[in-house]
């Protein structure tokens, strides 16, 4: 039995696979089984941040092995308190709570908005507002907190307590921001949904409501945070800063790892027992986090993540077969005129070049140490593909 045959007897049908079996990696490319290399334009999935196997990454993440993999959070390690620091450091927020998955980032956020509203209230003011087409996880409350119908089957009773409000409509946000709700839950750019940017009049609005209703804003950064968008958080392109900021994916550079980021309002709202994770904090995870922070934060980083950007969309919006492109920084959707979008990245996966989709679009989120020369080899397979 070869390796895909042998997985998929053993391992749940879950995921819609493409047929590679990716052995090992180097920085922007992976390689099968056979030898192969492909260039990853999805960084695994937006979770590779600084590529594969980055080695100042690798090697704090293996010294950390060596010292501690794991302990009970009943105790405290030196690297969840350097981590949390510096993530307090580079995000001006005050306090995190540490988890291992987006949607696991977001349930902890859910229910800070909900305590911190039943401390100050009391009961019947549990209501979170999402937007419609957003996507917030998997698990039963983030399914039920996301806003796309499609998420709404076979596994009901899905949790109450979610209102839809329609991206960038601010009659409806007025309509719905009522006396029950706590909290606006929020992707500055939806990602699942299409790469979609919220404007900024809509953003401007929603903080405006918040602050004067003491509503909570959740920003769901779990895609577009640690430099993806070429800031630290996409909330900085807006000018905005969210009481509760939710981190996942390439937090840690490919190890789970996600983290809910507090305001000084709401960091004192989980008191002991009333939230937890075992592997939440895990010191290897930490380590790398800290390595992937330690480079965001160099000099010049996040200003080569918006510069890269900027030659990708350019070559982009050259090629006679892109509609349109939206996104921020390296997170790209790429709206095509004729073509689908599966079949683009099944025959780039052929040409070996692996991408994304979302929705009906083709979705780019490499990782932030591509060189310029490797987005022009990645390109040039990708606008064959699509000038074909
Ligand atoms: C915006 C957003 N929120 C939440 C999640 C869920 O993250 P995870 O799969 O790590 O649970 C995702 C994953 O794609 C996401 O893009």
């Amino acid at each position: 039995m070869n390796t895909i045959e042998k997985f998929n007897k053993h391992v749940m049908q879950s995921y819609g696979r493409y047929p590679l079996v990716v052995q090992n990696g180097e920085g922007q490319h992976c390689t099968d089984e056979n030898g192969r290399t492909y260039i990853d334009f999805g960084s695994g999935i937006g979770t590779n941040s600084l590529g594969y196997c980055d080695e100042k990454w690798a090697d704090a993440v293996c010294a950390q092995v060596r010292k501690v993999q794991h302990t009970s959070n009943y105790y405290y390690t030196a690297v969840q308190a350097e981590f949390a620091e510096k993530l307090c450091n580079i995000s001006g927020y005050d306090s995190v709570f540490f988890c291992n998955s987006g949607a696991e980032a977001n349930e902890c956020a859910i229910k800070i908005a909900r305590k911190y509203s039943f401390d100050k209230y009391g009961k019947n003011r549990h209501n979170i507002i999402t937007l419609v087409n957003s996507f917030h996880g998997r698990t039963i409350a983030t399914l039920s907190a996301t806003g796309q119908d499609v998420f709404h089957n076979y596994f009901f009773p899905f949790l109450e307590g979610f209102v839809n409000v329609t991206a960038n409509d601010i009659d409806d946000l007025k309509s719905k921001l009522d006396d029950t709700v706590c909290a606006v839950m929020l992707e500055y750019v939806q990602g699942e949904g299409g790469v979609n940017v919220l404007n900024q009049e809509f953003v401007d609005t929603v903080y405006q409501l918040c602050a004067e209703k003491d509503v909570l804003v959740i920003a769901d950064e779990i895609q577009t945070g640690a430099g993806r968008t070429g800031k630290f958080l996409a909330g900085e392109h807006f000018g905005k800063k969210a009481d509760i900021t939710t981190m996942a994916k390439g937090i840690a550079g490919g190890i789970p790892m996600g983290a809910c980021l507090t305001n000084e309002k709401c960091s004192g709202v989980l008191t002991a027992g009333t939230h937890g994770s075992t592997f939440g904090g895990n010191p290897i995870a930490c380590a790398g986090g800290l390595a992937v922070a330690e480079r965001l934060e160099s000099d010049g980083f996040l200003e080569s993540v918006a510069e890269k950007a900027e030659i990708l969309r350019k070559r982009l919006s050259e090629c006679s077969e892109v509609k349109s492109i939206s996104g921020l920084g390296l997170m790209i959707g790429i709206e095509l005129k004729t073509k689908n979008a599966g079949d683009v990245v099944k025959k780039a996966l052929d040409r070996g070049l692996l991408l994304l989709t979302a929705k009906t679009k083709v979705r780019l989120l490499p990782p932030l140490t591509i060189s310029s020369g490797e987005i022009g080899d990645g390109l040039e397979i990708l606008i064959d593909i699509l000038e074909e």
